[in-house]
C-alpha cells in the first residue's frame, strides 16, 4: 500500500489512530470501483501495521459517503459483468468481510451524509459516532432497487423490525440524534466535537489489553447467529484463545494488581448524560 499512490482515499495516522477517509468530497464521497479497490487494499494493510491501533472510517470535505457511485459502480458496468463482478466482491470485502472481523477495533465517524451503500461501512465498523447533523438515508427504495449486498440484513440486525422496515421502505432521512436514538450508533455530538470525541473514544480502546479488546469484539458478533450450546462451546474456546495469545497475561496481572499488591482498584463512577 506504502508504494501505490491512493487517489480516492486518504490515510493519517496519529498516535496510534489511523483514520481512513473516503476522498471523493466532490462526488459526496460516493463510492466507485476505484475507491472499493483502495479501501479493500488499505484496510487489508493497516490490519497488520504496528503504527495503527485503532482504525477510523469517515470521508473527506465534511461528508461520510453518498453510498454507491450511481454512475461509475452501476451504469457503467451494466455490460460488463466481469467488472461489476470485480468491484462488488472488493465492496463487499472492505465493508463486511474485513470490518466484521477485524483484528484491531474500528470506528465509523458520521458527519454530512450517509446513504445507501455507506451503511455496509457504517454496520460493518465496531462502533460509530456521528454529528448530531449528519444525514442517514436508505435511499435505496427511491432507485428502484432494494439495500442489498448486506444492508438490510445488517440493518435488520441492528435496529428493532418496525425501524428498520420504517426506513427501508419510506427512505426518509433521519439526522445523527435520531440514529442514535434508534441504535444504529452509539452516539451523536455536536458537530464541533465530532473529531474530538472519536479520539476520546478511540483513546479508551487503546488502553484495553488488544488481545482481550479483540477476542471480546469478535466473540459478542459471532454470538448473535449461536444457539446456548454452540455459544458455550465457542465463548469457552475464545477464553482460551485469550490465554495464548495475551502477551500482557491480563487475567493473571488484573488479579494480582486487584488482589495482592492493591496497586489497581476499578472505580464505577456513575452514568452522567453527555449534557449535564
Ligand atoms: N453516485 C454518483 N454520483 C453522486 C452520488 C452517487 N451516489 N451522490 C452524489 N453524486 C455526485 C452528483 O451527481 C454531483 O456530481 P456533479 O458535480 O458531476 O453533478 C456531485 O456528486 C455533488 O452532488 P450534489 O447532488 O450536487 O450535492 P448535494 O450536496 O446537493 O447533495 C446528496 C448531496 C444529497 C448526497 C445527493 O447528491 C444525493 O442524493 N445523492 C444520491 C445519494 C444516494 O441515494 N445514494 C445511494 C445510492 S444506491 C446505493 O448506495 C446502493
Amino acid at each position: 500500500m506504502a508504494d501505490k499512490k491512493l487517489e480516492c482515499v486518504k490515510v493519517e495516522k496519529e498516535n496510534g489512530i489511523t483514520w481512513v477517509l473516503l476522498d471523493r468530497p466532490e462526488k459526496r464521497n460516493a463510492m466507485s470501483p476505484q475507491l472499493h479497490f483502495e479501501m479493500d487494499e488499505t484496510l487489508k494493510a493497516l490490519e497488520t501495521d504496528p503504527e495503527t491501533r485503532v482504525v477510523v472510517i469517515g470521508g473527506t470535505g465534511g461528508y461520510f459517503s453518498a453510498g454507491q457511485d450511481l454512475k461509475t459502480f452501476f451504469r457503467d458496468n451494466e455490460n460488463d459483468p466481469a467488472a461489476f463482478k470485480a468491484a462488488a466482491e472488493a465492496a463487499n470485502r472492505w465493508r463486511w468481510e474485513r470490518l466484521y472481523k477485524y483484528d484491531k477495533p474500528t470506528i465509523a465517524m458520521v458527519e454530512g451524509y450517509c446513504v445507501g451503500g455507506a451503511f455496509m461501512q457504517l454496520l460493518g465498523a465496531d462502533f460509530a459516532i456521528a454529528a448530531e447533523d449528519a444525514v442517514f438515508s436508505l435511499s435505496e427504495i427511491n432507485w428502484g432497487i432494494l439495500p442489498g449486498a448486506l444492508v438490510s440484513k445488517a440493518v435488520a440486525d441492528t435496529i428493532l423490525p418496525r425501524q428498520a422496515l420504517y426506513y427501508a421502505c419510506l427512505g426518509e432521512p433521519f439526522d445523527g440524534i435520531e440514529a442514535a436514538r434508534i441504535g444504529i450508533i452509539n452516539f451523536a455530538v455536536p458537530a464541533a466535537s465530532l473529531r474530538a470525541e472519536t479520539v476520546k473514544l478511540a483513546e479508551k480502546l487503546m488502553a484495553k489489553s488488544p488481545a482481550v479488546l479483540r477476542a471480546t469484539k469478535h466473540a459478542v458478533r459471532q454470538v448473535r447467529g449461536m444457539d446456548f450450546g454452540q455459544a458455550y462451546d465457542y465463548l469457552a474456546a475464545k477464553g482460551n484463545e485469550i490465554k495464548v495469545i495475551d502477551k500482557q497475561d491480563s487475567y493473571r496481572t488484573g488479579l494480582s494488581q486487584f488482589l495482592d499488591d492493591k496497586s489497581y482498584k476499578p472505580t464505577f463512577e456513575p452514568f452522567k448524560a453527555k449534557d449535564e
